[in-house]
């Protein structure tokens, strides 16, 4: 027994000298207390002690092959757990569903206490050890990693750093005035310096949320507030907020949790005169942070919540030699992906695949249609000026498109946080709505349903082909569209993200059997496409990626290419038939779907349809 715990204290020793002087660097360079470092490190022991055996075995394999996340067979989903299955042990006994799904990365939607009716989607946690009641409890969220853990299924939770719950014990002691607690925070007793940020520092929800401060009429402060009033902005100027949160973040990693998304990340520093976003100890914080896993769970990866243009996203995967994030939202490519929707003209997502396609192999992306949040249309508007297009008219079509109000669109959706002063709005809707499967099931017209479910696969196909790993929102399997219960709530009526939150519905999920079901044709299809996925190695993280002109302004085709295997991804955003005027003479493709052989040139493409294209093996020479 002792020679066992010697040989893991060396484990830990090895990974700590690694470490340490650059944590040790970071740390005083941030914060200059080195009993507080002391502290850290001898809590980072406390928490590598406490990780269980099983979870250890993983680290070390995961450590010896660090690309182990990169690989053709990642496919995550997105769920929120009372929606999908009521609770923890409801998740656990739907796991095969997920099986089904092919996928093997689940993100729980955020399940930490939260005050009911202020908690902003979980996002407002008021205690980072407890689990909603209704959920479970840790030992529920044990049980389901390590269940996941057995089927090869790795599990994401957010972890909400930039701010507490006002019904946090911090918050709570610190509205009672305690001067230690209050510096946890940004507290103020006058409005002059909260003026002074309200300057420079942007608004998140302009409408909903208007400001960056919260009076707080019995404690005679103000308190900043980027988000919700009721969600109070951490203070990481303070070292103790820092290590506490670092505990709170391994203490959840050793539930059994793979993938930490750090909520609002680049809003974690603050500092009067900017614009409170992506400050440059962020990255410092965030670079502790990967440092802190590397010690304790090095298999544990970081996905980093940046909403923001690629310029500012990119920076949060660090360098080779110093990384911050293994992951990183594919944000703008989202953005852009709605954009050709609503245009039908594929030049901007061109440039845009052709940025992150530039990128190094080893930044990886999560590629999504649709998350749990609006889409914020940021886009690349200097372009689009370029070509006339100038932003304030051009997200009130897209916003008058995807609400349906545009003569071709069958789109159905909300706006979100239209701000009367701006003139910006966001937008909220399902994937399955917004390329009209909502209008087309009301209006019960056959073709218009199948011409929405073709563009419904083809822009999951399109996402499959995009260079990452794609993640689905947990409803479009089945093509769930928009549920509008959510304004008979009060606690959610105001905020129309709630559009695209609804329960999952298990009776639609009941009728993939029957092929004439929107939920069959769309839940097949996306199988079909996630087993070629997973099969072949050209879809994994590493493969080249690129675009190919196709003189059609909107049919996209992208390239892949690893280890002598080439696939070509044809897509076209139109409502009519098309023809890729590519020509790629290296030989004979097959068209992955139907088998057909043909060459890479002038190929047919169908409305709202795509084509998966095989370059055939060396030395088969097909005729065709
Ligand atoms: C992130 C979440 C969003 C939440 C916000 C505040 O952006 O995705 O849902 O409102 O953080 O925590």
């Amino acid at each position: 027994m002792k020679k066992k715990t010697e040989t893991q204290d060396t484990v830990f020793q090895r990974r700590l000298e690694r470490h340490h002087d650059e944590l040790r660097w970071l740390y005083m360079e941030l914060y200059d207390n080195s009993s507080m470092f002391a502290e850290l490190c001898d809590e980072l022991y406390h928490f590598y002690h406490e990780r269980n055996k099983a979870l250890k075995k993983q680290d070390e394999k995961r450590e010896a092959h660090p690309d182990w996340y990169k690989q053709n067979d990642m496919l995550g989903m997105m769920f929120y757990i009372d929606n999908f299955a009521g609770n923890m042990r409801g998740v656990e006994e739907n796991l095969d569903y997920l099986e089904k799904c092919n996928v093997n990365y689940l993100h729980l939607m955020p399940f930490l206490e939260t005050p009911k009716g202020r908690s902003d989607g979980g996002y407002a946690v008021s205690d980072f050890r407890k689990v909603q009641e209704k959920f479970g409890t840790m030992k529920d969220l044990e049980h389901l990693t390590a269940a996941c853990h057995k089927k090869n299924m790795n599990v994401c939770m957010d972890f909400v750093m930039n701010h507490t719950s006002e019904d946090h014990e911090w918050a709570k002691k610190a509205r009672q005035g305690d001067g230690e607690y209050q510096s946890r925070y940004f507290f103020f007793d006058s409005d002059t310096i909260p003026n002074m940020y309200e300057k420079t520092v942007p608004q998140v929800f302009p409408t909903t949320a208007p400001g960056n401060f919260t009076w707080l009429p019995d404690a005679g402060h103000y308190v900043m507030t980027s988000f919700y009033p009721y969600q109070w902005d951490l203070n990481y100027r303070n070292p103790r907020v820092f290590n506490e949160m670092m505990y709170n973040f391994l203490y959840l990693a050793n539930r059994g949790i793979d993938i930490i998304r750090i909520d609002a990340v680049p809003y974690i520093w603050k500092e009067l005169h900017t614009q409170c976003r992506n400050l440059k100890q962020v990255h410092t914080i965030v670079r502790m942070m990967r440092i802190i896993s590397e010690i304790v769970c090095p298999g544990v990866l970081l996905l980093g919540e940046v909403v923001m243009e690629p310029e500012k996203v990119v920076p949060y995967f660090g360098t080779i030699e110093k990384p911050e994030c293994h992951m990183l939202y594919n944000v703008t490519t989202m953005a852009t992906t709605w954009h050709t929707v609503a245009t039908r003209n594929v030049r901007l997502l061109k440039k845009q695949l052709d940025i992150v396609n530039a990128l190094p192999k080893d930044e990886v992306f999560l590629n999504y249609l649709r998350c749990h949040d609006d889409i914020g249309w940021g886009l690349d508007y200097d372009a689009l000026l370029r070509e006339g297009i100038e932003e304030r008219s051009h997200k009130r079509y897209l916003n008058c498109y995807f609400q349906g109000l545009e003569g071709s669109s069958n789109s159905r959706g909300e706006l979100y946080n239209a701000d009367p002063v701006s003139g910006d709005a966001r937008f909220c809707g399902t994937t399955a709505s917004m390329c009209g499967i909502e209008k087309a099931l009301a209006e019960q017209d056959e073709e218009v349903i199948e011409r929405a479910v073709r563009l419904d696969v083809t822009l999951h196909a399109y996402m499959f082909m995009q260079s990452g790993i794609p993640v689905l929102y947990s409803g479009d399997e089945i093509g769930q569209v928009n549920d509008y219960t959510y304004k008979e709530d009060p606690d959610k009526a105001d905020d129309s993200r709630y559009i695209h939150r609804g329960a999952f519905d298990w009776k639609q999920a009941e009728q993939i059997d029957d092929k004439t079901s929107v939920a069959s044709r769309i839940f097949n299809r996306l199988d079909r496409l996630e087993r070629i996925r997973k099969s072949e190695k050209v879809f994994v993280c590493k493969a080249n990626t690129w675009t190919v002109d196709t003189y059609d302004p909107s049919v996209l085709c992208m390239g892949r290419y690893y280890d002598g295997e080439k696939v070509l991804g044809i897509f076209n955003f139109s409502e009519y038939n098309k023809t890729a005027w590519i020509n790629e003479a290296d030989g004979v493709y097959t068209d992955m779907i139907t088998g057909e052989m043909m060459r890479a040139a002038d190929v047919n493409i169908p409305a709202y349809g795509f084509l998966y294209l095989k370059r055939n093996g060396e030395g088969s020479d097909e005729k065709i």
